[in-house]
């Protein structure tokens, strides 16, 4: 093969002969002209340069566009074992949610529910609470395979420890890939033991801050409110090292997370909104159902025209059920929304009539 000339090869690499010149300077390459010829070698090594060059700006272009992309807030699910305090929890943020509101509005059951979070150490933000304990939340939603949660508060019992569910919890959360934080609950009551808990979750190969590990552990109760403040801010903290992002300008997508049908109003759908702006007027797909949205409420009862990324709104619109734990995506217009699903139902169709593959379902589809 003829060896290669300096502008045959600023040709190839789309660049100036200037340009590639300055780059030979600095390689140390002598040449006479641009008409000169580079040995094989030396040529090679340019490319490879050049390739390095531009696979770096391209990642770091990449990165600058991520980083344009403003936060959202975490996602969270409570799970354990039964009776060590996830509904109380729940309960007790909910309640702290509605004490600081000075108005004390109705609330709206929409399946998650937002709590702010103020701090004098500068963690200041909002967290997301899925409405309903894991284990109830999973079970409503396991038939289908949404990530709804970013983070899995696993609530432990102070004065029992780990037991089989906590175990469950722990495992369907981690194959999941959220991220877990611990709360010893019950710490009010005086046969509390922190230190059994720490040492219960190192038999589960988990070991706690207190321990020189990396697992959060928080001394919470549920009843009296003690340690829920440093709670919610290490799971803002846990957030921030997540750096968890999402576009408001793209279109909307999220879950469906719960769904009935009231009496009066129709179809109620809960959704949470994950990525995008949801507006009144729009149209959604939620497996082989369709909606226009006619209207939103937020958990505080207000009517809303858009809602977006990390938010929870009920939606009147579907015509029917969507089933709770099916992602949900904007589509443009009647058109789309009706060929899409009924694409996906023939599909489904289709696929009934060959042999069922049974496959187990988990809760760890939910957080998938
Ligand atoms: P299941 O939904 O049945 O799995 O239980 P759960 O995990 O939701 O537990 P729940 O919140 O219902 O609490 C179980 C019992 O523990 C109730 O009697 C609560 O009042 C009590 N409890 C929960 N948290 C605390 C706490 O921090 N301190 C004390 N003393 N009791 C608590
Ligand atoms: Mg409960």
């Amino acid at each position: 093969m003829a060896k290669v000339r300096i502008y045959q090869l600023a040709k190839e690499l789309g660049m100036t002969n200037e340009e590639l010149l300055e780059i030979l300077d600095n390689m140390g390459v002598e040449y006479k002209s641009h008409a000169s010829t580079l040995e094989d070698e030396t040529a090679a090594a340019v490319k490879e340069l050049i390739g390095e060059q531009r696979l770096a700006e391209e990642a770091k272009k990449a990165e600058e566009a991520r980083k344009a992309i403003p936060h959202r807030a975490p996602v969270v699910v409570i799970m354990g074992h039964v009776d060590h305090g996830k509904t109380s929890l729940l309960d007790y943020l909910r309640k702290s949610r509605i004490a600081e509101k000075e108005a004390g509005g109705i609330t709206q059951h929409v399946g998650a529910f937002e709590v702010k979070v103020a701090s004098s150490s500068g963690t200041a933000g909002t967290v997301v609470f899925i409405d309903t304990p894991g284990h109830e939340a999973f079970t409503s939603i396991r038939e289908r395979g949404a990530k709804v949660a970013d983070i899995a508060v696993i609530v432990i019992a102070a004065d029992d420890g780990v037991m089989p569910q906590t175990r469950e919890a722990i495992a369907h959360a981690k194959a999941a890939g959220a991220k877990l934080i611990f709360a010893a609950n019950k710490i009010d009551l005086p046969q509390a033991n922190l230190d059994k808990v720490y040492q219960d979750l190192m038999r589960e190969g988990i070991v706690p801050v207190a321990y020189g590990g990396d697992a959060e552990v928080l001394p919470i109760s549920a009843k009296t409110g003690q340690g829920v403040q440093d709670l919610l801010e290490t799971i803002l903290i846990t957030a921030e090292l997540e750096d968890l992002r999402a576009d408001p300008n793209a279109e909307a997508v999220g879950v469906v997370i719960e769904s009935r049908v009231d009496k009066q109003a129709g179809v109620l759908a809960s959704l949470l909104v994950q990525q995008g702006t949801l507006r009144v007027g729009d149209y959604v797909v939620a497996g082989e159902h369709w909606g226009k949205i006619r209207a939103m409420t937020d958990s505080e009862g207000a009517r809303r025209n858009q809602t977006g990324p990390s938010t929870a709104v009920q939606v009147l619109g579907f015509s029917e059920l969507p089933s709770a734990g099916t992602t949900f995506e904007w589509v443009p217009d009647q058109v789309a929304a009706k060929e899409i699903t009924e694409e996906r139902r023939l599909e489904r169709e289709a696929s009934a009539a060959a042999p069922e593959v049974n496959r187990p379902r988990n809760i760890a589809d939910l957080l998938r």
